[in-house]
């Protein structure tokens, strides 16, 4: 019985090693065989259409929802012409070794590529493309709702109504601020305003900043100590820009009023850290660009990024190397 499950499997293993094999030396109508690429997640349909109509190429995936592990990376990407990959997976001199020399361009469908060693594309030619733009409004949105949670102390008002804190109406209970008349500084966007000029006139402070070795940890002591009591720290970009001792010491001492944050260092944040203890601190996980829509338009800019990297193209978005 055993042997028999053993010869089962094998054969499975022997059939499915066969159809991938087929897959990936798959000719394309005039009997050219087409580059491969690895798509590292299971993605958006907008984007998958555009790589399979394409027929300019064998596409191999992680069809999963979950990150490819790191170990499975390393071994599909050997040989690829072609790379499309998400903010999760460190694209680093390890896997562009792991590829080797036919990997010709990569394509994250995020607009942030901290998660990319630059210097090591660079290295080897490799064209990045990534997908600016596309989630702007859906970024400014959840910003927004942000900015409301906490100001207005959202989160907190829910638990209240749903745990019994509800007494009766009272004019001092759960105050917060409002948005209306407010100046809401933005860091990381226009021109360049001393830190702790943002810092003593804004109600609210937005980081808009990319995540570079000159921006981590940016937003620490020397930031909230500047702040006013009754301002709104809030953070969509990446959690590294952010020191988060200095945020929780702020937030606890009363330095600042609230904190909203998409994002954190690391991701996911574990559930039993202290900034989840705090009622000024609001945490989402990393959502400001889910929307339907604009998870769409990434993933088909990231797949038409691809293609044109393969056809050596001009990418609809690239990050100069
Ligand atoms: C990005 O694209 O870098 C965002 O963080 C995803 O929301």
């Amino acid at each position: 019985m055993g042997t028999l499950c053993h010869l089962r499997r094998l054969k499975t293993r022997l059939v499915s090693d066969f159809h991938s094999w087929c897959t990936l030396q798959a000719p394309n109508a005039g009997g050219k065989l087409l580059p491969r690429i690895y798509v590292t997640r299971r993605i958006p349909p907008d984007g998958m259409k555009i790589l399979r109509q394409s027929g300019l190429c064998n596409i191999e995936q992680w069809d999963s929802d979950e990150p490819v592990p790191r170990s499975e990376l390393l071994e599909k990407v050997a040989g690829i012409r072609g790379l499309y990959c998400l903010l999760t997976e460190k694209i680093d001199a390890e896997v562009l070794d792991a590829a080797g020399p036919s990997l010709q361009v990569v394509s994250t469908m995020s607009v942030g590529y901290d998660h990319m060693s630059l210097e090591e594309l660079k290295k080897r030619g490799i064209r990045l493309g990534y997908t600016p733009d596309v989630l702007t409004e859906a970024v400014a949105e959840l910003t927004v709702a942000l900015l409301l949670a906490t100001s207005r102390r959202l989160l907190e008002a829910v638990d209240e109504a749903k745990n019994g804190g509800w007494g009766t109406w009272k004019p001092l209970w759960m105050c917060g601020y409002g948005l209306t008349g407010s100046t809401v500084g933005i860091l990381g966007l226009g021109r360049i305003v001393p830190l702790d000029e943002l810092a003593r006139h804004s109600d609210f402070i937005v980081v808009c900043c990319a995540l570079t070795p000159e921006t981590k940890g940016i937003c620490g002591n020397s930031l909230f100590s500047r702040m006013k009591d009754t301002a709104i720290f809030i953070n969509t970009s990446r959690g590294g820009v952010v020191n988060q001792e200095d945020l929780y010491q702020a937030l606890v001492n009363g330095q600042i009023a609230a904190a909203g944050l998409d994002v954190t260092e690391p991701e996911p944040l574990p559930t039993d850290h202290p900034l989840f203890k705090l009622k000024t601190c609001v945490i989402l996980p990393h959502i400001a660009s889910a929307t339907v829509a604009t998870r769409n338009a990434m993933a088909a800019l990231a797949a038409s990024n691809l293609l044109a990297g393969l056809q050596g193209k001009a990418m609809g978005k690239e990050v100069p190397l």
